[in-house]
């Protein structure tokens, strides 16, 4: 278990998450290798969102545990859970739409402690999150002023002015041409080979999940129902069914 917990920057251990009579995560185990970037995919309701809330600690599971690098956090606080290293971006976009864009930066970052002794200023720090966003730009304009791919890469860039180590990106690419999804691959493939980040990506942009994830989770009706390289569970059964609906039972 220690052995396995070095390795890990998370695992989620046996969570359950129940709504009332319904259980959004049942049973779920997942573990995220440090520098790994997670796909994590499923069909509308099948529980992706949730376990980010659960991670975060927005939720708190009925069942189970989560540790980040070694250490229970399922009882943290999500302030104290964002302050040890992971940072998330919401499936709706939600910057400060009067304030520009290095204020939307800068004030995500103000909440950001230094960790291990790493000093950096914040705005230098910013300084590389809106060149590796891409967004360098649109500095000074008002967040509302940007497209729908912009207000995403900022939403990224919000998450990393916080610093993480972990960080869990809920659809990023909704929304996005073919083109833009492309330019977001290689963001986020920039992101963690400048940043040395560990990743969980969220995403219905099957050609997306399929060339960014280092391995992939298959989530549905809340339990985990397959795992693997993209290309194993591309070709698992039980996931074509879930995606085409036809599950038989459950
Ligand atoms: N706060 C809540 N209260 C009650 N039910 C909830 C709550 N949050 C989520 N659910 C339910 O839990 C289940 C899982 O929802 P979740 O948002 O995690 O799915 P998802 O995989 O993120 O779906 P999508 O792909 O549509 O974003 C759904 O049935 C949803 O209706
Ligand atoms: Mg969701």
């Amino acid at each position: 278990m220690s052995r396995m917990n070095r390795e890990s920057m998370l695992v989620v251990d046996n969570v359950t998450k129940r709504f009332g009579g319904l259980r959004a995560l049942n049973k779920v185990n997942v573990e995220v290798k440090r520098g790994e970037i997670l796909g994590l995919i499923g069909p509308n309701g099948s529980g992706k969102t949730t376990l980010f809330n659960v991670i975060m600690g927005f939720y708190h599971p009925e069942e189970g545990r989560v540790l980040l690098q070694g250490e229970d956090i399922t009882d943290l606080k999500p302030h104290q859970i964002a302050r040890r290293g992971v940072g998330r971006t919401f499936q709706i976009v939600r910057p400060f739409g009067d304030m520009t864009v290095l204020e939307n930066i800068l004030v995500s970052g103000l909440f950001s402690v230094p960790r291990g002794g790493e000093h950096r200023k914040i705005e230098d720090r910013c300084h590389e999150i809106l060149k590796i966003t891409n967004l360098t730009e649109r500095i000074n304009d008002p967040a509302d002023e940007l497209s729908i791919a912009e207000k995403r890469r900022l939403e990224i860039a919000r998450a990393l002015a916080l610093d993480p180590q972990l960080l869990l990106l809920d659809e990023t690419m909704a929304g996005l041409t073919h083109a833009e999804v492309d330019q977001a691959l290689q963001m986020i493939s920039g992101i963690r080979k400048e940043f040395g980040l560990t990743m969980i990506v969220v995403e219905h942009v099957m050609r997306a999940i399929m060339s960014i994830s280092d391995r992939i989770v298959v989530l549905s009706e809340g339990r985990k129902i397959a795992e693997g390289t993209p290309k194993e569970v591309s070709e698992n059964e039980q996931v074509l069914t879930a995606y085409l609906g036809h599950r038989k039972g459950s």
